[in-house]
C-alpha cells in the first residue's frame, strides 16, 4: 500500500495523561431475549417448569406438545401443587394398559451425533404404571415406574444423529399416573461445567471481560432477587413485566457469581428501585457480602457458598428517568431514593461502590444536576447510557454508515458535558466518576425478536471510535459496559449449534487485548467529512476520517497506537511521529477489517470480520503507514 500521506499522527509518550481503568472494556448481561437463557445458560428445554402460553390449546405450555394429535388413552394437565415447591409439574394419566408408551414431547432440539445429553428430572407415579420411557435422538431409556415418592433421576442419552429439530419424548406404560417436575436437558459437558455454555465461556474469557453488569437494564427494576436463589428446580417462574417474558430464575445470584468466576470477570449488580425496597437491596448486599451468622449470609452458606462473594459494584436502579422504566420517578425523588438505598446498603457493607442513575445530558439536561445536588459525593459513579442511532434506513446506507462511525465524536462530547456538570455541582476535587454502563449501536431490533441486532464491520469501527474516546476520557470515565454481551445487541452470538464473535467482539479483542494502562499524548490531523443527522445522532461536521489514541505500559517500553479509519471506501496514509520513547526494537500491526464495511460474520463464516497480525519495520522516530478503509488498527511497539 503506497500513496501520499494525507494525515499526521504525533505520539508524545512523555505526556502521561491518565490511567486506563480495565473496566472500560466491561460488559453487561440481562434477562432479555436470548442473552442469559439460551445464550449464557445451557438449558435446552423451554418451559421446563411448565409455565407459559399454550398457543395450540393442547393443555401444555409451548413448546411442549402431544406426539400424536389425539391420544385417547392419555389425559395431561399442569398441576400447581404436587411438587412440593409451588412450581407447577406435569401430570400424565394413562387410562389403559395397551403396552404402548403414552406421553408428551418437546420438539425443536438441536443435537450433535455422538454427543451425550444429561436429562435431570423429578418423577413419581401412581396406580399401575409400570415403566417410564424417555427418548432423544435415537436413544431410548426405560426404567421401572418410580412409585409414589418423588425421585430425582439423572439420565444420559447419546444422540445417534445430528438433528436440527429433534424431539425429547417422555411418558409412561401401564395404567396410572406419571408426574414430572422440572426436567432439565443440557449437553453433558455443559452440565459438568456448571450449566454455562462452554463456547460462550471460552469467547468471553478470550476478551478478558473485566467486569459484567447484571441482571439489567430494565429487567433490574422488576427483579425480585430472592426468586433467583435456593434450590434451582424450586425457584418460581415469574412473568417479567419489563420485557414481557417468562423468567424461569434458573440463573440467579449464585449462578451469576459462579459464571463471573469462570470467565474471570468482576460482578456488578444493579438493584431494583422500581418495584423493590431499600431493605430488599440491603438484604441482597447481605446475601452477597455478609458473613455466615447474618440472616442472608447464612442462606448463601446453606446453598453451598460460605465465603462472601464480596461484590464491590452496585447500581441503584436503571434509567429511572425514562417513561418506559418500571418505577420511573422525577430526578429529585430519585435523588432521595438513592440516599435511602445507599444508607441501608452501606450498613451491610460500607466498602461498596455505588452507581447512581444519570441521564443523557442533551436529552435531559437537568436530571444529572438535580441528582448530583441531592446525592453529592454519596455516589461513587454517575451512570450514562447511549444507544445510536435508534433507527434504520438501509435505503440510505452511506448516510447511515457516516452517522454511525462519526457518532463516537458526539458521544465523547456528551460524556464531557456530564463531567462538567459533575464538577460544577460537586466542585473540582470531587471523586465521582462516570460509568458509561450501557452503550452500543442499536438500529431497530425490537423486543419481540429479543433485540438480536445484526452487526456489520461498520459497528466495529464505531466501537473502536468509542474506545479511543474513552482513552481520552480515562480520568473521568472509569467504567464502560457494552450492552450487551450475548445475543441481545450482541458481542457474542449463539445458535443452537454454534457460537461466534460479531464485529463488536473483534473490536473488544483488538483493544482489550492490546491497549496498555497509561494514556499518553496523541494528536491526529486528518481529512474530514460531514455526517448528516441520522436518527438520534445529530449532524456532525468536520469529523476526522482518522482517529487515534496512544497508551503505554508503566515501564515505558511498550506503546500501543490505536487508529480507526472511518472512510467507507478509501485507505488513508499517515505520517506517524514518535516522541518520548526509545528506539523501536519491534513493531506488530493488528488489523481489524473485512471485505466491505458491510461484512458481518456468521456461524458458518465467522472470519468474515477478523483480526490479522503482521510485523512491520519502524526505524527512527517517524514512519508512514496506510490504514485500510473501514478498519481499526493497533500498532504495538517495543523498545527493548
Ligand atoms: O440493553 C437493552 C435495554 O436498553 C436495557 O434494559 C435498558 O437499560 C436500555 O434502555
Amino acid at each position: 500500500m503506497t500513496g501520499v500521506a494525507t494525515a499526521r499522527i504525533a505520539v508524545d509518550a512523555s505526556r502521561r495523561l491518565g490511567m486506563v481503568d480495565r473496566n472500560l472494556y466491561g460488559h453487561f448481561i440481562e434477562h432479555l431475549g436470548r442473552c442469559i437463557n439460551d445464550g449464557i445458560w445451557g438449558e435446552m428445554l423451554k418451559s421446563r417448569k411448565f409455565v407459559g402460553a399454550d398457543s395450540n390449546c393442547d393443555g401444555l405450555p409451548d413448546p411442549w406438545t402431544l406426539p400424536v394429535a389425539r391420544d385417547p388413552q392419555l389425559v395431561v394437565s399442569v398441576d400447581e401443587t404436587q411438587a412440593g415447591s409451588g412450581v407447577p409439574c406435569l401430570r400424565m394419566r394413562v387410562l389403559r394398559d395397551d403396552d404402548r408408551m403414552h406421553g408428551v414431547a418437546q420438539p425443536g432440539l438441536a443435537l450433535r451425533a455422538g454427543a451425550t445429553y444429561s436429562l435431570q428430572v423429578w418423577v413419581r407415579s401412581e396406580g399401575a404404571l409400570r415403566e417410564v420411557e424417555v427418548s432423544l435422538g435415537g436413544e431410548r431409556v426405560r426404567r421401572p415406574a418410580p412409585g409414589e415418592q418423588w425421585e430425582h433421576w439423572d439420565l444420559e442419552l447419546t444422540a445417534r444423529w445430528d438433528a436440527a429439530d429433534a424431539r425429547l419424548l417422555t411418558g409412561g406404560r401401564g395404567e396410572g399416573e406419571l408426574w414430572v417436575h422440572a426436567p432439565s436437558l443440557m449437553p453433558k459437558v455443559t452440565r459438568q461445567g456448571g450449566g454455562f455454555r462452554p463456547e460462550v465461556v471460552e469467547l468471553t474469557r478470550a476478551i478478558e471481560a473485566p467486569i459484567v453488569r447484571w441482571p439489567g437494564g430494565c429487567f433490574a427494576d422488576a427483579y425480585q432477587w430472592r426468586d433467583g436463589i435456593g434450590e434451582r428446580d424450586s425457584r418460581p417462574v415469574v412473568f417479567d413485566a419489563a420485557w414481557q417474558q417468562y423468567e424461569p430464575n434458573d440463573f440467579g445470584t449464585d449462578e451469576f457469581m459462579e459464571w463471573c468466576g469462570v470467565v474471570g470477570a468482576e460482578p456488578y449488580i444493579c438493584v431494583n428501585t422500581g418495584s423493590a425496597s431499600a431493605e430488599d437491596a440491603a438484604a441482597w448486599v447481605q446475601y452477597c457480602n455478609g458473613s455466615p451468622g447474618t440472616q442472608w449470609g447464612d442462606r448463601r452458606a446453606e446453598g453451598g457458598h460460605p465465603q462472601p462473594y464480596g461484590v464491590r459494584y452496585w447500581g441503584i436502579g436503571n434509567e429511572t428517568y425514562g417513561g418506559w422504566e418500571i418505577g420511573n420517578v422525577p430526578a429529585d425523588e430519585y435523588g432521595r431514593l438513592f440516599l435511602e438505598f445507599a444508607e441501608k446498603m452501606r450498613e451491610q457493607d460500607p466498602s461498596i461502590k455505588l452507581i447512581a442513575v444519570g441521564a443523557d445530558p442533551v436529552q435531559l439536561p437537568e436530571w444529572n444536576r438535580t441528582v448530583l445536588e441531592i446525592v453529592g459525593d454519596k455516589m461513587d459513579y454517575l451512570s450514562v447510557h447511549r444507544y445510536v442511532p435508534h433507527t434504520r434506513d438501509d435505503e440510505q446506507r452511506e448516510k447511515q454508515y457516516a452517522a454511525i462511525v462519526a457518532a463516537p465524536v458526539d458521544i465523547e462530547s456528551r460524556l464531557r458535558m456530564v463531567r462538567e456538570t459533575i464538577d460544577e455541582a460537586l466542585g473540582p476535587d470531587n471523586q465521582v466518576k462516570i460509568a458509561f454502563d450501557e452503550w452500543n449501536v442499536w438500529l431497530q431490533a425490537g423486543a419481540s425478536e429479543g433485540i438480536a441486532e445484526r452487526y456489520e464491520l461498520r459497528d466495529a469501527v464505531f466501537a473502536a471510535g468509542v474506545f479511543n474516546a474513552l482513552h481520552r476520557l480515562a480520568d473521568s470515565v472509569t467504567m464502560a459496559n457494552l450492552a450487551q454481551l450475548v445475543n441481545v445487541l450482541p458481542a457474542i452470538a449463539t445458535s443452537s449449534t454454534g457460537v461466534w464473535g460479531t464485529p463488536l467482539y473483534h473490536a473488544f479483542k483488538l483493544y482489550a487485548g492490546r491497549c496498555l494502562p497509561v494514556v499518553v499524548g496523541c494528536e491526529c490531523e486528518a481529512p474530514t467529512f460531514d455526517a448528516a443527522e441520522f436518527g438520534n445522532i445529530p449532524a456532525l461536521s468536520e469529523v476526522p476520517y482518522l482517529d487515534a489514541s496512544a497508551t503505554m505500559n508503566e515501564e515505558g517500553d511498550r506503546l500501543a497506537l490505536a487508529v480507526v479509519n472511518r472512510h467507507r471506501t478509501d485507505d488513508l496514509r499517515a505520517e506517524i511521529s514518535l516522541a518520548g520513547i526509545g528506539p523501536v526494537q519491534s513493531a506488530e500491526v493488528a488489523l481489524l477489517c473485512g471485505e466491505s464495511e458491510r461484512a458481518a460474520g456468521s456461524e458458518h463464516l465467522p472470519e468474515a470480520v477478523s483480526i490479522s497480525a503482521a510485523e512491520i519495520e519502524v526505524a527512527g522516530d517517524s514512519f508512514e503507514y496506510t490504514f485500510p478503509a473501514h478498519s481499526a488498527t493497533v500498532i504495538s511497539l517495543r523498545t527493548n
